[in-house]
């Protein structure tokens, strides 16, 4: 079969390799009908993330058809049509039965490095690295679903492939953010990035009832988009400055929640970013935290800081005097999507959430490395390339 391979720090290709095959009674094989880019996979292109291993298939987002189900599997059958949650765990451990699966302790299979790493292993990821489980990604005619009962969710008939395939992971991670950061009726949520989890998590904190939601980008095409169809304000850090603007727009109170929806690449028109940049990339601090950073500072006393945006390891100038004195909570994950997928669908079959219009380009997989320079150089307007395999 056909997929795209990571061949070194920002180097892609699209190669045959071996069809993947069910090896624990629990697989499905699913048949990929559309998988798309996200800012995570950035981090790994980009040589961030230090364990990508040459031959690598990227990719963990994904709608698709299961075409071979392993025997223990239940809930599945040959011809469903499935949207898979970019995480991967059992269903069954102490971690999943909280429904924090992104933590399940079977997922990953390769735990030693992010045992070693950050002193215990979150689940396993499609796509993403030996340190989270060297999982083959969905940017392939073909991939293996371990725990599929689990992991895969029957798509409704009335919702198209092209917006399920945002509960895979920008969706669901949005919502998380808005959720887990306690959003409630009448707050003022500032989201950092406009990227399709920023706006996600934007569409999910007006849901939940927030006042106003801001979102912050210098990006004018993605905060034009935002605009029209999250119905956000938005703010372009490069032509105001945000503190006092978030200032104004709060009574002089700050916001409530701050999401951050950046991750450690972040970009910054202040001389710290050359400071962030020059050690991020001698490889002296493994991070760029600027966006967490000025959601620390703008927060309003007493609220909430959700870093959504992925960190590898270790950051510099981390404002703990502002987030201690400032009584904040500062909460963090990947996505626990197991938990709002379902919900996510039936608000999609509702018309509630509406996420195609991310895929701003959508092509056969053979152009998968052009698709990855438009959405890395942010070039055309994009959003999100969407790669249709088969
Ligand atoms: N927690 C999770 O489970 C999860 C899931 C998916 C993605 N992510 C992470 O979320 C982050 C965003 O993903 P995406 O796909 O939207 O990426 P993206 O690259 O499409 O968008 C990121 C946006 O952030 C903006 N940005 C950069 N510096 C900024 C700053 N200082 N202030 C405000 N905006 C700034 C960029 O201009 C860009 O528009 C990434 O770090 C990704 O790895 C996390
Ligand atoms: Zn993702
Ligand atoms: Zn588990």
């Amino acid at each position: 079969m056909k997929a795209l391979l990571w061949e070194g720090v920002n180097e892609l290709a699209v190669r045959d390799v071996p069809d993947p095959r069910i090896v624990n009674e629990q697989d499905a094989i699913i048949k990929v009908t559309r998988t798309v880019t996200c800012g995570s996979d950035l981090h790994l292109i980009g040589g961030y993330v230090p364990f990508m291993q040459r031959g690598d298939v990227l990719g963990h987002e994904f709608v698709g058809e299961v075409v071979e189900v392993g025997p223990g599997v239940r809930r599945h059958s040959v011809g469903d049509r499935v949207v898979v949650c970019s995480f991967i765990s059992c269903g069954r451990c102490w971690y999943c039965a909280q429904g924090l699966t992104s933590l399940c302790d079977n997922g990953n299979t390769n735990p030693a490095i992010t045992e070693a790493l950050w002193g215990s292993a979150p689940g396993g990821v499609f796509g993403y690295s030996h340190a989270m489980g060297g999982f083959a990604g969905s940017h392939a005619q073909y991939i293996r679903v371990p725990y599929a009962d689990h992991g895969a969710f029957p798509v409704p008939e009335g919702v198209s492939d092209e917006r399920a395939l945002f509960a895979s992971d920008s969706a669901a991670t949005g919502w998380m953010g808005a959720d887990m950061g306690g959003v409630k009726a009448g707050d003022v949520v500032a989201v950092w990035g406009a990227g399709a989890v920023g706006q996600m998590a934007a569409r999910a904190a007006m849901l939940l009832g927030a006042e106003r939601v801001i979102v912050i980008d210098r990006y004018d095409y993605r905060l034009r988009m935002t605009e029209r169809h999250v119905g956000a304000e938005t703010l372009n850090y490069e032509q105001t400055d945000v503190a006092t603007e978030l200032r104004e727009r709060t009574g002089g109170r700050g916001p409530d929640v701050c999401i951050e929806a950046v991750g450690m690449e972040a970009h910054s028109a202040g001389p710290q970013y050359l400071y962030d940049q020059v050690k991020h990339q001698l490889r002296l601090e493994t991070d760029r935290p600027i966006a967490v950073r000025e959601a620390i500072y703008n927060c309003r006393k007493g609220g909430t800081v959700f870093v959504l945006g992925v960190f590898a390891a270790v950051v510099d100038k981390f404002p703990l005097g502002a987030l201690m004195n400032k009584g904040l909570t500062l909460r963090a994950a990947q996505q626990h999507g197991h938990r709002y997928i379902p919900m996510l669908l039936d608000r999609m079959a509702r018309g509630e959430l509406v996420t195609e219009y991310l895929a701003t380009h959508t092509m056969p997989l053979d152009q998968g490395p052009d698709g990855y320079r438009l959405f890395k150089e942010k070039l055309d307007g994009c959003v999100r390339a969407v790669f249709l395999p088969n």
